[in-house]
């Protein structure tokens, strides 16, 4: 049986407690759309308080230290995490690896963590624009699946992958329908290399600049399994416009 489309919203290090009301409407007119299954990543001040106040959608993160606890100060772990109402967790986004340094063998380690925690993983892999330019996009991605994709015995059914090119986030450009389609069947083997068959149903979904008026055609993809969004997850006009795309094409 095919997943529900997975439609996530990354509010970045964007939110305070007047966002309650957007995590509150998307809540409530998720419930109209049983067919899509849909989540937020508050930032982890709003944990706790987004748990409270949704009863459909999933609440996560959006990064886990490796460890349980100890001296690490200004971070969360994946049992904090879990403790103040988690479903999942993001990790290896762009802008960690970016402005942490994060690399790919850190990314494992966080995604097993959560994995061991029991929180439900999001995945992200994607190329720079010079990586793109210089024809070395799908390598790029395999060798981060091959480093941090997680090793934990039944990873695969609590994993989903994100493909974020780096170029496309916050930027409002997209990739061509022909990039995403050749770049998720890419994955789809690596998946598949990685876990065997369990990596045929790994959910990838796309992420960079999605938005209402280019969700339909990015979900319409072949091996599109949803959409990791950033900006247009911060209000719950523009979010839900999202969610009842992929409604719309599960309808079909
Ligand atoms: P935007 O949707 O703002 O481009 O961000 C994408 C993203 O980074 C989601 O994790």
């Amino acid at each position: 049986m095919a997943a529900l489309p997975y439609i996530v919203g990354n509010w970045k290090m964007n939110g305070t407690r007047a966002m309650l009301n957007e995590a509150r409407a998307i809540d409530r007119s998720a419930a109209r759309f049983p067919k899509v299954q849909v989540g937020i990543a508050p930032p982890a001040t709003l944990l706790y308080r987004v748990r409270d106040a949704v009863e459909v959608i999933g609440v996560g993160g959006q990064d886990c230290h490796a460890r349980d606890n100890g001296a690490f100060t200004g971070d969360v772990s994946a049992v904090m995490l879990k403790d103040a109402g988690a479903d999942f967790t993001i990790v290896g986004h762009s802008e960690r690896r970016e402005y942490n340094r994060e690399t790919d063998e850190h990314v494992k380690a966080k995604a097993e963590a959560a994995l061991s925690a029991g929180l439900a993983v999001i995945l992200c892999v994607g190329e720079t624009e010079a990586q793109r330019d210089a024809g070395d996009a799908e390598a790029v991605v395999a060798a981060q699946l091959q480093g941090s994709c997680p090793g934990t015995d039944g990873a695969a059914d609590k994993l989903s992958v994100a493909y974020e090119p780096v170029w496309a986030i916050g930027t409002g450009r997209v990739p061509s329908v022909a990039d995403v389609a050749a770049m998720h069947k890419s994955i789809r083997a690596q998946l598949v290399a990685i876990y065997g068959s369990a990596g045929a149903d790994v959910r990838i979904l796309y992420g960079g600049s999605v938005k209402a008026d280019n969700a339909s055609e990015l979900l319409a993809i072949p091996d599109v399994g949803g959409a990791l969004v950033g900006g247009a997850s911060l209000t719950a006009e523009s979010f839900l416009a999202i969610v009842g795309a992929a409604a719309s094409l599960g309808a079909d």
